[in-house]
């Protein structure tokens, strides 16, 4: 069994569509970890393509935010900008949809959560290796998959002794180590590589193994200053910050 890991969508179609031609034929399913829009031009293809893709879905601080149960003072002007204008496009049943996902959901062994699994809805940024290492009495799932940040990295516990890397990695689920994995980004990747990024979750082979697919980064962003959103959320596009 193998599933695509994806998060920080950010209604960038062009990125989810170039991250789920990568993985066709391959996964036998998708799971979501919220941040499906926000920032981008295309909030509605993308909640559709991913309500029809994934098999398990969690909420993020945008949907939080477009949903009215965050206030959009918690924002950035940049994020508060594109989520005032996210919330413009939605119509009722996309609203409705958003505001029913959960902040957290299992599938097989692994715990999926947007933020930090302590406190989900407190949007945490899990970046250093003792923040992810503190989250670990937080979960009690083998594995417990994250976003947010929207860089990938991860970190293990075992008798052996933790371990942590960022970047892209590909790794080997030891018996007996837990894990942490943070997928970074579909749809505006901040770790200096602009390609989208995702994981594949390799439930046989006991394996997760970050992805990065180019895509139409130029189309994304002429759509992003089409719309009127801030010029920044196009420029970011192009290197990855
Ligand atoms: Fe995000």
């Amino acid at each position: 069994m193998r599933y695509a890991v994806l998060s920080d969508i950010h209604a960038n179609l062009e990125a989810l569509r170039a991250v789920l031609a990568d993985c066709r034929g391959e996964v036998d399913g998708a799971v979501c970890l919220g941040d499906l829009v926000g920032y981008g031009a295309d909030p509605i293809p993308c909640i559709e393509l991913l309500a029809e893709r994934a098999v398990a879905l969690v909420a993020g601080n945008h949907e939080y935010g477009v949903t009215g149960k965050l206030a959009l003072g918690w924002f950035n002007s940049y994020a508060r900008a594109a989520a005032a204008w996210t919330a413009e496009q939605l119509d009722v049943d996309h609203r409705a949809y958003l505001g029913s996902l959960a902040l957290t959901a299992l599938v097989a062994e692994a715990t999926l959560v947007h933020a930090s699994p302590s406190r989900p809805d407190e949007w945490e940024y899990l970046i250093t290796a003792e923040e992810g290492f503190d989250a670990f009495s937080a979960f009690d799932t083998r594995l417990c998959f994250i976003g947010h940040s929207h860089r990938p990295a991860y970190w293990s516990l075992g008798a052996t002794g933790p371990v942590w890397g960022s970047g892209a990695f590909d790794i080997a689920l030891e018996s007996g180590r837990r894990y942490l994995v943070n997928v970074g980004s579909v749809g505006q990747p901040r770790d200096r590589d602009p390609r989208a990024c995702y994981a594949i979750w390799d439930r046989t082979a006991r394996r997760i193994t970050i992805r990065r697919v180019t895509y139409d980064v130029a189309e994304a962003r002429r759509k992003i200053i089409a719309a009127g959103l801030p010029r920044l959320l196009a420029d970011r596009l192009e290197n990855g910050t």
